[in-house]
């Protein structure tokens, strides 16, 4: 498989960091501490997946940070974190042109204390809008500089802090027709390509992201988004990166063709990304769902792991103690890697056994 720089500069940061820390005298990364019994500690998942030029990383809500115990394994398996609320327009700009950044900076200092890259998310959405935007009757001149603003304004005060933007959130409906969102219904269809312009204009560095849910499969909507981005990039707009979301349930079945889908978007010449992982199954859980949701674990991880161009994996918080599942779905959840009580559960062992094979693999080649 041909290497592109890009790649090789994702590749191996880990060992990097190691042989720094021993030149420089520090104590070896944890993945090569010796346990108690003289065992090496096992590879946290970030390790791996940065083996293959890849990251794994966690979304973290700012209540979540109080729980200590959480907020530190977070901080030392994972690689990457988005923050699951604060950089949305609700909390970044809750009065008209006044910018509150204190939640979304919680998250990055906190990031940069443990040594995670960030996601920032999300510039726009028909969620969690504040009021004063919602209530207001706006031209469409008016609201696209209302947004061009807000865009300006976050990603500026972000620049060098964040590495991915989700610029634009959930904007397709499920047939593949734009969501008839405030921007679509005031502005039309050109607020997509303006969004990624602006973000661009404010941040040259920053990766560009399209980000939705129910995307994963090959069917109408991951097609809209595929003929979008095809025209975006034909037009010389500004877009970097797809993200499938992959809020699965085991109810709702594999999302049919993954790899060959997450593939067709690396060949418009973009990255992909998993950026919200979790697989939640009907209530209560039992042996037989948690091995399915493991096998599910596993067919993600190694779908990202066989597209060059698919770049990391995150999942939306990593603990079924912290999960915004059973508030939305009743009835519903046990959807992620640790249980409540930060205990493995068959996924991770799923998950980590992909990125292992894969990590060895790449080993191999170098
Ligand atoms: O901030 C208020 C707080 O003041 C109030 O006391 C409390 C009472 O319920 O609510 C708080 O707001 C909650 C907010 O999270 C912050 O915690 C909202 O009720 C709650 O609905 C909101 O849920 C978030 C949801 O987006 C909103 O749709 C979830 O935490 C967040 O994980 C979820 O994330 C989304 C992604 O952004 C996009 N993709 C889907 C994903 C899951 O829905």
């Amino acid at each position: 498989m041909p290497r592109t720089p890009a790649h090789r500069s994702r590749v191996g940061s880990a060992a990097l960091a190691a042989a720094a820390a021993l030149l420089l005298g520090l104590a070896p990364a944890p993945a090569a501490q010796a346990g108690a019994d003289g065992e090496k500690a096992a590879p946290t998942l970030h390790e791996l997946a940065d083996r293959t030029g890849r990251y794994f990383g966690s979304a973290v809500d700012n209540p979540e940070l109080a729980d200590t115990e959480y907020a530190n394994l977070l901080g030392s398996e994972f690689g990457q974190t988005t923050a699951g609320n604060s950089m949305k327009w609700d909390a970044t700009e809750p009065r008209r042109g006044e910018f509150d950044f204190t939640q979304g900076d919680e998250i990055v200092n906190y990031a940069q204390s443990k040594g995670l890259s960030v996601r920032g998310h999300t510039l726009l959405w028909h969620q969690q809008l504040p009021d004063w935007l919602t209530s207001g009757n706006w031209t469409a001149d008016e609201l696209r500089s209302l947004l061009k603003n807000h865009i300006t304004n976050v990603v500026t005060h972000y620049k060098g802090k964040v590495v991915h933007w989700d610029v634009a959130n959930e904007i397709m409906n499920e047939d593949g027709t734009y969501r008839e969102n405030i921007f679509y219904k005031t502005i039309g269809p050109s607020y997509v390509a303006d969004a990624l312009r602006w973000a661009r204009a404010a941040d040259p560095d920053v990766k560009l992201y399209l980000n939705d849910y129910n995307v994963e499969a090959v069917g109408a909507k991951s097609d809209a988004y595929y003929t979008l981005i095809k025209r975006l990039k034909a037009d010389g707009v500004p877009v970097d990166g797809f993200g499938m979301q992959a809020h699965l349930a085991l109810q709702n079945g594999f999302p049919n063709q993954l790899r060959q889908n997450i593939q067709r978007f690396a060949d418009l010449g973009i990255d992909v990304a998993i950026t919200e992982l979790d697989i939640r199954m009907i209530l209560p859980s039992d042996t037989a769902k948690l091995a399915r949701q493991a096998d599910w674990y596993g067919q993600v991880t190694r779908a990202c792991l066989a597209v060059e161009r698919c770049v990391g994996i995150t999942t939306w918080g990593y603990s079924d103690r912290h999960s915004w599942i059973p508030g939305t779905f009743p009835g519903e959840g046990a959807a992620l890697p640790w249980d409540e009580n930060l205990r493995h559960k068959p996924a991770y062992d799923a998950i980590s056994a992909a990125l292992s094979a894969a990590a060895k693999k790449e080993d191999r080649q170098h």
